[in-house]
């Protein structure tokens, strides 16, 4: 019987791609669920670690789960020197750039990279995880010619990672914003670095192919790369009631307003919600962020209001790299470094889509749609 082949929309809009018990969006109702919670439950509830054992295991850990899961990963935080090797070469790349190089590296200290057995995953997801947040504080240090600072074993994830990039134990405010941040961006469907790091592992490549695959994906900016341009955008636009000439200028030379519109979000997104709440709280701290966060806030809604006008039903709404780039300006963090921090969030949710992949051991391989020329010959 010959095979029909139905062309599929541009960008496999609206195609179900894969079933998973990961994280699911309702764009219509504007929910993200995961692993069986929705957002709201979570975030600024649950620490990082605890979403990512929900991720990996299916389920929130009790205690003394997670005191096992922070015994485990906590010593993995320190790099190994091939890879410090790599940060060091790629000081003067983007950081997403070198975070990509060095991620591959890792498979050299795993004891059988290829293994894909369920439990090898787990190891590496927490290497993985363990690593993503001292690899972006080593090379921030490294390109600021700054001298490295070890990982500490007394702080947690988020604590750890800004004590690497600033040297200075936070204050407890801004070592919860960074966590809340983590667990609102660890997982979101079939977003395109999950799906490029499911793709890979479909072939039963391994954990650290994938993440790698993945990380690529998030650079781009319409996907992870938007929030340094949102802050610039901000920093552009200087005061609120010049929002509104600087939107419809942008609009009428072709550009898109960053941090605004989602491919499958129609109303605002949940992540905004929280991450905006997230942004008032750290704007509290100095009057610089504050001054900034309340001129945000207002062009939001100049550029919300201008958006429905110059493309009216195409529902572009906030989404969630708005407040985040406001929120990771506030913890001191480099515009340059803010994909490369959305990473250090989003590799537990790889990590727990590979587990998965590998799992139901089924290959994703599509068909493409021929529209090129046929029965050409050849006039030699
Ligand atoms: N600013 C201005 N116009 C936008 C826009 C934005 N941020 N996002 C979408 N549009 C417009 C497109 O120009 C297009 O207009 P047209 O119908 O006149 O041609 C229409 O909305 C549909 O765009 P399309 O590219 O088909 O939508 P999409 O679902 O592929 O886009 C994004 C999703 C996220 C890629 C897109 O909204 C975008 O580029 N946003 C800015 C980048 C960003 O914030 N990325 C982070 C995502 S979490």
């Amino acid at each position: 019987m010959p095979l029909t082949i139905t062309p599929t929309p541009r960008g496999l809009e609206g195609v179900v791609a894969a079933q998973t018990r990961l994280s699911h969006v309702d764009g219509i109702a504007g929910e993200l669920i995961i692993g069986g919670y929705e957002l709201k439950e979570l975030a600024g509830r649950v620490s990082f670690e605890e979403a990512a054992h929900l991720l990996w295991r299916g389920a929130l850990p009790g205690t003394d789960e997670l005191r096992e899961l922070r015994r485990e990963i906590t010593p993995l935080r320190a790099l190994p020197e091939d890879t410090m090797r790599v940060v060091r070469a790629a000081a003067k790349a983007p950081p997403i750039d070198a975070l990509r190089m060095a991620c591959a590296t890792l498979s050299l200290d795993l004891p059988d990279p290829d293994d894909i057995a369920p439990s090898a995953d787990i190891e590496a997801a927490k290497m993985l995880t363990a690593r993503f947040p001292t690899l972006v504080a080593a090379h921030a240090r490294i390109s600021e010619g700054k001298e490295l600072i070890a990982p500490r074993a007394d702080l947690s994830h988020a604590a750890n990672f800004l004590y690497m990039v600033h040297g200075k134990e936070p204050n407890p405010i801004a070592a919860r914003a960074l966590d809340t941040y983590w667990v609102t961006v660890i997982d979101h469907g079939m977003n395109a670095s999950t799906f490029a790091g499911r793709v890979i592992a479909s072939t039963r490549s391994d954990m650290v192919s994938a993440v790698t695959g993945s990380i690529g994906a998030l650079k781009g900016p319409l996907h992870g790369g938007a929030p340094g341009p949102v802050l610039d955008m901000l920093v552009d636009i200087g005061s609120a009631d010049r929002a509104e000439a600087w939107v419809r200028n942008e609009l009428k030379a072709g550009r898109r307003i960053m941090g605004f519109g989602h491919r499958v979000y129609k109303v605002r997104d949940p992540r905004a919600d929280v991450l905006s709440k997230v942004a008032d709280e750290m704007s509290a701290v100095h009057l610089e962020d504050r001054k900034l966060f309340d001129m945000a806030r207002a062009a939001e809604q100049t550029i919300l209001k201008v958006l429905d006008e110059v493309k009216p039903g195409r529902n572009l709404r906030t989404n969630v790299e708005f407040y985040t780039a406001l929120v990771l300006q506030a913890l001191g963090l480099k515009p340059r470094s803010f994909v490369a921090v959305f990473a250090c969030g989003r590799v537990a949710g790889w990590c727990a889509h590979v587990i998965e992949q590998h799992t139901e051991d089924h290959l994703i391989r599509p068909q493409s749609e021929y529209i090129g020329q046929r029965g050409l010959g050849l006039e030699r």
